[in-house]
């Protein structure tokens, strides 16, 4: 241990988990179906027919995965919030047993002397609002806002840190483009209208807050660099369309108040003129933004490719996660300058990073070895490091993710945890990578090296 990779000693260590990949039991207690219970309910949609009755079991065992963050030393632990538990139809009657969970939920958190770091919407909508249009009624924003509410409320007096969405930009692309993700939509119209409202509802939620709330809100958004796979012209521009779509399309209008001009130029008719007026609203002063960082793209122009005419190129000789990501740490220190280039100084949280790769099975002695998820963090974190001395305002950093858990449609196969979870009995086993973290936290970075 040199002390070359100290953090500042107020930097937050954490992981980060999402309610519909952990908690199980999606219906208890008086909750309304989300529509991710529907999706992964309906024949083909998801990997091995998984799906998130119980998941990780955590809406029960709740208390003993606290204590398990406890053990690891973790500082912060950033959940997210199952709009249909608190309010089964969306909008209107409040269901007290499910606030009571996250009431729970969030005391246990402090007992242990865990600050608590909320996500309103990690892309469970109460499948009633699916029924009124989703994200593409323009209600949304409202029924959005009155839920944050309801939350803030409720629960401001002990959280801290509270985000309004996680990852728009995937609930659009997967959700309403692709189809590959609920809804399940694939509608090439349909997918700027979803990511406009989705703004708009993050706005709302953020200007409820500033009446009830006292502490941090913010917005989480998931950075993938691009870089173009030659110095052709053609790769270049359709870097900085990819680049627009995936990177832009929502922090623009939330820290910008516009959108990049390449939107209009790939969806053509697809991409409505949306009133000038929305964008008082999309654009409210933010505490804090989350960037997820898991990977970069290098891409090339690919006219086959509709609306962006770009494609990813696979970069041969470099190490791949099992989602099939580079692993590339570089792309975080590049993140985190243009953004600040871009958006200002705004105080930064990296609220996801981390890898699914093949676990060899649990061994005698309760451990288990998985050195590349180890690898991948120590890079990362030293890449995290570098990034934060040539000046990125970083105040925090979260794994993703505290356990093996339901990878969407992916199902269970894809283990992105500290922490395995064996699904047949629910026991968990902290692997080396957990070991490692803890290391990182208790010796504040200086055990990277
Ligand atoms: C999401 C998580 C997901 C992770 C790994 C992010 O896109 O926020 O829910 O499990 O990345 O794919």
């Amino acid at each position: 241990m040199t002390g070359r990779f100290l953090f500042p000693a107020d930097f937050v260590w954490g992981a980060a988990t999402s309610a519909y990949q952990i908690e199980g039991s999606p219906l208890a207690d008086g909750a309304g179906p989300s529509i991710w219970q529907r999706y992964a309910h309906t024949p083909g949609m998801m990997a091995n027919g998984d799906h998130g009755d119980v998941a990780c079991d955590h809406y029960r065992r709740y208390r003993s995965d606290v204590q398990l963050m406890k053990a690891l030393g973790l500082q912060s632990y950033r959940f997210s919030i199952n709009w249909a538990r608190v309010l089964p139809e969306g909008t209107g009657r409040i269901n007290p047993a499910g606030l009571d969970f996250y009431s729970r939920l969030v005391d246990t958190l402090l007992e242990h002397g865990i600050v608590p770091n909320a996500t309103l919407f990690h892309w469970d909508l109460p499948a009633a609002l699916d029924d009124r249009g989703g994200w593409l009624n323009r209600d949304s924003a409202h029924w959005f806002a009155e839920y944050a509410e309801v939350l803030f409320k409720a629960l401001d007096d002990r959280v801290p840190m509270w985000a309004t969405l996680n990852e728009p930009w995937v609930v659009t692309d997967g959700g309403y483009l692709h189809g590959t993700l609920a809804p399940g939509h694939r509608n090439l119209y349909e997918a700027p209208i979803a990511a406009h409202n989705l703004m708009r509802a993050s706005g709302a939620a953020i200007q409820a807050y500033r009446g009830v709330g006292r502490h941090q809100v913010g917005v989480v958004f998931n950075i993938e660099p691009k870089y173009p796979a030659s110095e052709r012209a053609d790769d270049v521009a359709a870097t900085v369309r990819a680049h627009a779509y995936m990177n832009q399309q929502f922090a623009d209008p939330a820290l910008l108040g516009s959108y990049p001009p390449q939107l209009k130029e790939c969806f053509g008719d697809a991409w409505p003129d949306f009133p000038a007026s929305d964008f008082g609203l999309t654009r409210q002063k933010v505490d804090f933004v989350g960037i997820n960082y898991y990977t970069r793209a290098v891409v090339r122009d690919d006219p086959a490719q509709s609306p962006l005419r770009a494609s990813p190129v696979r970069q041969p000789n470099r190490t791949h996660t099992e989602t099939g990501w580079e692993v590339y740490e570089q792309g975080l220190i590049d993140t985190l300058a243009a953004f600040a280039q871009r958006y200002g100084h705004t105080p930064l949280y990296i609220t996801e990073n981390g890898a699914a790769f093949y676990d060899p099975p649990v061994v005698e002695g309760d451990t288990l070895d998985d050195p590349l998820r180890v690898d991948y963090l120590r890079r990362h974190l030293r890449a995290l490091h570098k990034a934060m001395a040539d000046g990125a305002n970083v105040k925090g950093y979260y794994a993703w993710s505290l356990l093996d858990n339901l990878e969407w449609s992916l199902g269970f196969a894809k283990r992105f945890g500290l922490v395995h979870v064996d699904f047949a009995t629910q026991k968990r086993t902290p692997k080396a990578s957990a070991r490692f973290y803890a290391q990182v936290i208790a010796s504040g970075g200086a055990s990277l090296g």
